[in-house]
């Protein structure tokens, strides 16, 4: 048997072994070219979009570390990834134009390897484009196959060309690789992956694949163990969280998972993203409203306060549902935070459309809201539906609804003003020296002097004066 004969027959075959194999061999290669240069290889992860992306990209560096890399600050390191995002249009052309800037960067450092990875990856045109017109670029895979990224780098300098891995779906949840969390104190849980809601604006079930649920087992192995590495406060993940269990072997309910949470001890905070409004149980809400670590804020997308919109969008409520879903949540839970996400320009939008948007935005009163603009995704329903509306017409509602979102969010945050109330202190305020930057339980941000021996300490802080969507306030003395 050749040497290559013998490497590949000690491959095992099974997850998570394989991985910790490739992460071996790179790093070997990782220090013989170190030694070469005589100084340690960086790597540099960009992220764009959602949590999931955010999450995806602490695995990722775990990876990249395991494989003897080490952070880097930029884009000037040896190991640059993009993890991107394709929900609008403009979020692809952004990795575009960073593309072309990476490719006079890798001039100057032609060991420097570029990987692309995230949703956008899982759109054939996409990476046809890249293997055209990137020739700089070395790996692309997608988002089932993450955790191969060490396997993929190996292959990358074996064969000495671009490689590409994209799996157009999977069943696999690989469990237990390395994790390099960006905060000390609180952490993203995925609880499950994919979608099957198929909102026909929406690109993400066709690159995040079907509705898979981890087992409630791993998931609170995952936190205990968080939280006896200093995690206080956790999100649990989920394109729709509502629906979490459902097609398990032994199916449980999100609110029970909630409850199983909320029993591990040394855990004060428990957070969770993103609800669907057609899966909100009465269940949740009473498991809300009765627990002590779940914060007061739900995010709840509303995406149109037209029933006739959000009939072509495939959302499966009303606007009367959305409105007594929201009374039912605020009769249980009085002080809830409410946000939300709304999309101005659906094709066939009329103006009596759009004011009935703007009606709930002022029936509901969010604490904040992400305004977008329509954008058209390939072999989405809503991308060969016909009225597509006029982008002047666009721009002027969300113009209208945005002053209108902003100017009701300054008055609802507002109410906590001159109260007392317990804050997860986050980080050094990036724009006042000597300030902390930390959040209510209803998630909004309050920046405070104090010193950075209290980031990732929950404290007391009078919130004295609101200031839009935050706030600014002083450290109640407890001693
Ligand atoms: N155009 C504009 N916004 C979109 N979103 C999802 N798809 C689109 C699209 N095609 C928004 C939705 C979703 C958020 C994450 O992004 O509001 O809740
Ligand atoms: Fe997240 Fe969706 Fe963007 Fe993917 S396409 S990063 S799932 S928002």
């Amino acid at each position: 048997m050749t040497q290559e004969n013998n490497r590949m027959a000690e491959i095992p075959a099974t997850e998570p072994a394989r991985q910790k194999y490739f992460m071996k061999l790179v790093r070997e290669q990782v220090a013989a070219l170190s030694q070469k240069k005589g100084r340690p290889l960086t790597c540099f992860i960009s992220t764009f979009g959602c949590q999931m992306n955010a999450r995806d990209s602490e695995k990722l560096l775990g990876i990249l570390l395991e494989a003897g890399f080490v952070q880097g600050t930029d884009e000037h390191s040896d190991f640059v990834l993009y993890n991107t995002c394709t929900v609008r249009e403009n979020a692809n052309l952004k990795v575009y134009g960073r593309l072309g800037y990476l490719n006079g960067v890798k001039r100057k450092n032609p060991d420097m390897l570029i990987a692309l990875c995230g949703c956008m990856m899982q759109e054939p045109e996409v990476v046809e484009r890249i293997r055209k017109s990137y020739r700089h670029v070395d790996i692309i895979f997608g988002t089932h196959n993450i955790f191969r990224l060490a396997e993929l780098i190996y292959r990358r300098l074996e064969e000495r060309k671009m490689v590409v891995d994209i799996w157009e779906g999977t069943d696999a949840i690989v469990e237990e690789l390395p994790i390099e969390r960006k905060y000390p104190f609180k952490s993203g849980v995925n609880i499950m992956f994919g979608c099957n809601n198929f909102c026909s604006y929406c690109i993400v079930p066709y690159v995040r694949g079907r509705e898979r649920s981890r087992n409630p087992e791993d998931i609170l192995s995952e936190i205990k163990n968080l939280v006896s590495d200093g995690v206080v406060e956790v999100m649990l993940l989920g394109q729709n969280v509502n629906s979490y269990g459902k097609t398990l072997k032994e199916p449980i309910s999100f609110a029970r998972l909630l409850q199983r949470v909320e029993q591990i001890d040394g855990l004060e905070r428990i957070r969770f993203m993103t609800s669907h409004p057609k899966d909100l149980s009465d269940e949740l809400i009473q498991v809300m409203a009765s627990s002590k670590k779940i914060c007061t804020h739900l995010h709840l997308p509303l995406q149109s306060g037209s029933s006739r919109i959000l009939k072509l969008m495939n959302r499966r409520y009303t606007k009367e549902q959305y409105l007594e879903l929201v009374d039912r949540l605020r009769a249980a839970v009085p002080d809830i935070s409410l946000t939300t996400d709304i999309i101005v320009g659906f094709p066939g939008e009329t103006e009596e459309d759009f004011e009935e948007t703007l009606d709930v935005v002022r029936r509901v009163r969010y604490d904040s809201a992400f305004t977008f603009i329509y954008s058209k995704r390939t072999g989405t329903p809503a991308a060969a539906m016909e009225n597509q509306v006029p982008e002047a017409v666009v721009k002027e509602r969300f113009d209208r609804l945005l002053k209108e979102v902003q100017d009701i969010a300054a008055q609802v945050v507002k109410r906590h003003e001159g109260t007392i109330q317990p804050v997860l202190v986050e980080e050094t305020d990036t724009h006042e020296p000597g300030f902390l930057t930390g959040r209510l339980s209803g998630n909004t941000v309050v920046h405070f002097r104090g010193e950075p021996s209290l980031i990732g300490k929950i404290v007391p802080v009078s919130l004295d004066e609101a200031k839009g969507f935050y706030f600014m306030g002083s450290l109640v003395n407890t001693d």
